[in-house]
C-alpha cells in the first residue's frame, strides 16, 4: 500500500477537513478502480472535496509536493482512466453534487461534476423538459465522468453523445488555475474551443468541477419493438430499411448468447417463442397515430426478405422496459466472466462489411472461447465480448485477447474506424491507439496536455505516456 508522508496527510486535512481525507483500505480499494477491475489499485489517498476552490488548493499542493492526481467520478467507466495504481490522489467529485441556476430561457442547468445522470435526468423531467443522454449505468455514472469520458450510451443516434450537451465546463488545470470555458454560450466563435478539448480528456487536462448542460424539450413517448434475427448483416439490412421512415430512438443488438446470460439470471422471460441467432432492440417515437403501423408494415417487409424471424412491440411502458432490460442488464450480467470489451466502430453505411470482417477474425482466432456481441449497431458501434473460459488463469486469458485484438485491430485500421468508440483509452488501449489515431496527432495530443497540465501531475499515463 502507498504511504503518504505526515506533512503531506495533514496540509490536505487542512484543505477539505480530517474526515474528507480517507486512507483506509477499504476506501482505497473502492475509490481506486472502475468496473474494468483489471488493475490491482494503490492510491495515496481518497479527498472528497466540496468546493472548486478546496480542488484549486489540492492541486496545488500536489504541484508543490510532485504528487500526481486521479479525479474519481461514478467510477463506472470501463478503460481504466479511473484507476490509481501508483500512490496517487484520488480526488473524489460525489460531493460537488448541486444542481441549480436552472434557466427556462436557455434551457441549461448548472451541475456539480458529482451530480448524477439520473438525478439531472429527474431535474429535467420534474420541469417538463429531458435530459435525453442515457445509459445503463445512469443510476452512478456521474456527470463530470460523463464529460471526462464523452459518454454516449443507448440512444445516440438520436440525441448525440454527452459533448452534444454541455454549455459550459469550468475545469481546474494541471497549475490549479479555474478556466470557465465557454460560459452557457450557444454562438462562439472566439479562438479554439476548449471545452472540446476537455469533454472526452480522461482527466488528462485537468478536473471537471462543474458544468452548465443542456436540457431538452420533453420526449415524446416511445414504443420498442425487438426483432428476431438469423445474421448480423439482417439486422443492417433492418437498419438501412427503416432509417428514413421511423423516427428511431435507439436501435441496439444483441446476440442469443446474450439473451441466453441475461436470462439465467431467472427473473426475466424469453419474450419471443423459439430463439433466433441475433435480434435487433428498435425504440421509436410515438409521434403520430401511424408511427405503429409504420412499424407492422417494416416488421411485415423485413420478414417476407427473410431479415427477421419473429418478433414483438411493446403495448405498455412495463413492457417495454422489460424489452430493455435484455439489453441494458448485459454487462452487469456477464461481469462474473470477467470478459475482455472490444469496444469498435466504423462508419454506419459500412457495419455490414466490417462486421463480416470482424466475424471472421473472431471465428478463426476464438475457437472455444464464448463471444458475446451487442451494442449501439445503429450509431456503428459495436461491443464485442469475449468471456473467459472458466478454467483458464485470467492473465493467460488477457494475453491471447490482447493478441487476437491486433488482428481486430487491424480491420479497424482498414475501415478507418475506432478502437474505442465510447469507452475511452485509459489504461486499457493505450498501447493501441496508433491503430485510430496517427503519431502526428499522438504528439499534438502530448503538447496539448503540456499546455494544461505542464508538471504532469493529471492523471498520468492515460491515453498515451507524456
Ligand atoms: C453498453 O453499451 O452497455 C456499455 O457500453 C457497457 C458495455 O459495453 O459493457
Ligand atoms: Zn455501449
Amino acid at each position: 500500500m502507498s504511504a503518504i508522508d505526515n506533512a503531506l496527510l495533514s496540509s490536505l486535512q487542512d484543505i477539505v477537513g480530517s474526515e474528507r481525507v480517507l486512507t483506509d483500505a477499504n476506501s482505497l480499494q473502492h475509490y481506486g478502480t472502475d468496473w474494468t477491475s483489471l488493475y490491482a489499485p494503490d492510491p495515496a489517498a481518497v479527498l472528497l472535496p466540496d468546493s472548486a476552490a478546496q480542488v484549486q488548493a489540492i492541486v496545488q499542493l500536489a504541484v508543490t509536493r510532485n504528487v500526481a492526481i486521479v479525479p474519481s467520478g461514478g467510477r463506472t467507466g470501463l478503460s481504466g482512466g479511473a484507476v490509481a495504481r501508483k500512490g496517487e490522489l484520488i480526488l473524489a467529485l460525489d460531493r460537488l453534487d448541486t444542481i441549480d441556476a436552472f434557466n427556462r430561457v436557455d434551457r441549461t442547468v448548472r451541475c456539480g461534476a458529482g451530480v448524477l445522470t439520473a438525478q439531472l435526468q429527474a431535474f429535467a423531467m420534474q420541469r417538463g423538459l429531458s435530459y435525453p443522454v442515457d445509459f445503463a449505468a445512469s443510476g452512478s455514472s456521474r456527470i463530470g465522468g460523463n464529460i471526462a469520458t464523452n459518454a454516449g450510451g443507448i440512444r445516440v443516434i438520436r440525441h448525440g453523445m454527452t459533448r452534444d450537451w454541455v454549455a459550459g465546463v469550468k475545469l481546474v488545470d494541471g497549475r490549479g488555475e479555474l478556466l470557465d470555458l465557454n460560459k452557457g454560450l450557444v454562438k462562439n466563435n472566439t479562438g479554439y474551443d476548449l471545452r472540446h478539448l476537455v469533454i472526452g480528456a480522461e482527466g488528462t487536462l485537468g478536473i471537471v468541477v462543474e458544468a452548465t448542460m443542456r436540457l431538452a424539450e420533453a420526449q415524446p413517448a416511445t414504443a420498442v419493438m425487438l426483432l428476431a434475427t438469423p445474421d448480423i448483416q439482417s439486422i443492417t439490412q433492418v437498419f438501412d430499411t427503416c432509417r428514413d421512415t421511423m423516427a428511431l430512438t435507439a436501435f441496439e443488438f444483441f446476440s442469443e448468447a446474450a439473451m441466453l446470460r441475461v436470462l439465467a439470471q431467472g427473473d426475466r422471460q424469453r419474450p419471443l417463442e423459439r430463439p433466433a441467432p441475433f435480434y435487433a432492440l428498435l425504440e421509436f417515437e410515438l409521434s403520430d397515430s401511424s408511427a405503429r403501423d409504420v412499424a407492422l408494415s417494416l416488421y411485415e417487409d423485413c420478414v417476407s426478405r427473410g431479415w427477421v424471424q419473429a418478433g414483438v412491440i411493446s403495448q405498455s411502458d412495463a413492457q417495454k422496459a422489460s424489452l430493455w432490460r435484455l439489453r441494458e442488464d448485459i454487462t452487469e450480467t456477464i461481469a462474473r466472466w470477467t470478459p475482455y470489451k472490444n469496444d469498435i466502430s466504423t462508419v454506419t453505411s459500412r457495419s455490414a462489411e466490417f462486421l463480416a470482417e470482424i466475424d471472421a477474425v473472431v471465428t478463426a482466432h476464438y475457437p472455444g472461447f464464448e463471444i458475446i456481441w451487442f451494442g449501439h449497431i445503429g450509431d456503428g458501434n459495436v461491443h464485442l465480448n469475449i468471456l473467459k473460459p472458466e478454467d483458464m488463469p485470467a492473465d493467460t486469458f488477457h494475453r491471447r485477447c490482447e493478441e487476437v485484438s491486433q488482428s481486430i485491430f487491424a480491420v479497424v485500421q482498414r475501415f478507418g474506424g475506432s478502437i474505442s468508440a465510447e469507452h475511452g483509452v485509459g489504461l486499457v488501449k493505450k498501447n493501441d491507439l496508433h491503430f485510430s489515431r496517427s503519431e502526428l496527432e499522438i504528439d499534438i495530443m502530448r503538447q496539448i496536455k503540456k499546455a494544461f497540465d505542464p508538471h504532469s501531475i493529471m492523471n498520468p499515463g492515460k491515453i498515451f505516456d507524456t
